[in-house]
């Protein structure tokens, strides 16, 4: 019995995780490093401060430069969202919120993102949620659990009465570690350890879920 859906934000409900790889692009530039798309993969669903850590590739530097390049990158993000709206919405996840909600199911949000509550406003859908747990809502994000069993927790639901739907292979190995069952957005490289995968979200149906984990 499913009572709840748990929705990444960045790459499942719109698509921020190209503003999130082009803001690290640039911050790569300003400090000449090697970074390209296929580097940004280990970066899909990871926390800033660990991706700054894997752009960085092990090098070591002293904390006030890496905080000074988080916010770097965060302002970079910034600009670029600056004009997203509703339009920005990705194919079928407001028809899916919606017929979530109409049949009774809880919805809540699970980003490791500090700016998802920016972005839910921006897209005029933050009235969908119960509950918005995010960047701040745990000190471990994904791959660790915490951040889905906190917005189960804030349900009041086992996680195995919860759906998380997500795009990050971080994301998924995070929700499988918490015991949900999972939707992964995405080719089978990335999320085919989900116990369902989609291309993305358009023209889901909740009978099809239901029927599929
Ligand atoms: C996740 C994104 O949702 O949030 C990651 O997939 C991003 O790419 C992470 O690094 C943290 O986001 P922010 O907005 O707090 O830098
Ligand atoms: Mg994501």
């Amino acid at each position: 019995m499913i009572r709840a859906f748990i929705f990444d934000l960045d790459g499942v409900i719109t698509d921020t995780a190209e503003y999130h790889f082009r803001a690290w692009k640039r911050l790569a530039e300003d400090e000449d490093l090697i970074f390209t798309r296929q580097d940004n993969e280990a970066l899909r669903g990871v926390s800033r401060r660990d991706s700054l850590l894997l752009l960085l590739k092990g090098n070591i530097y002293p904390e006030g430069q890496l905080q000074e390049m988080m916010e770097r990158k965060n302002s970079y993000y910034l600009e670029f969202i600056q004009d997203i709206n509703p339009n920005d919405i990705l194919p079928g996840a407001i028809e899916l919120l919606q017929e979530l909600r109409s049949n009774g199911y809880q919805i809540a949000l699970g980003s490791a993102s500090k700016n998802a509550r920016d972005v839910l406003q921006r897209l005029g859908i933050e009235e969908f949620f119960d509950q918005i747990s995010d960047g701040y809502s745990v000190e471990y994000q994904k791959p660790a659990p915490d951040l889905f069993l906190h917005a189960a927790s804030q349900l009041k639901l086992s996680p195995r009465v919860c759906v998380v739907v997500e795009d990050a292979t971080s994301g998924i190995e995070a929700a499988v570690a918490g015991g949900f069952r999972t939707i992964g957005i995405g080719p089978l490289e990335r999320v085919g350890i989900a116990d369902f995968v989609l291309p993305d979200l358009s023209g889901v149906r909740l009978k099809d879920i239901l029927s599929s984990l």
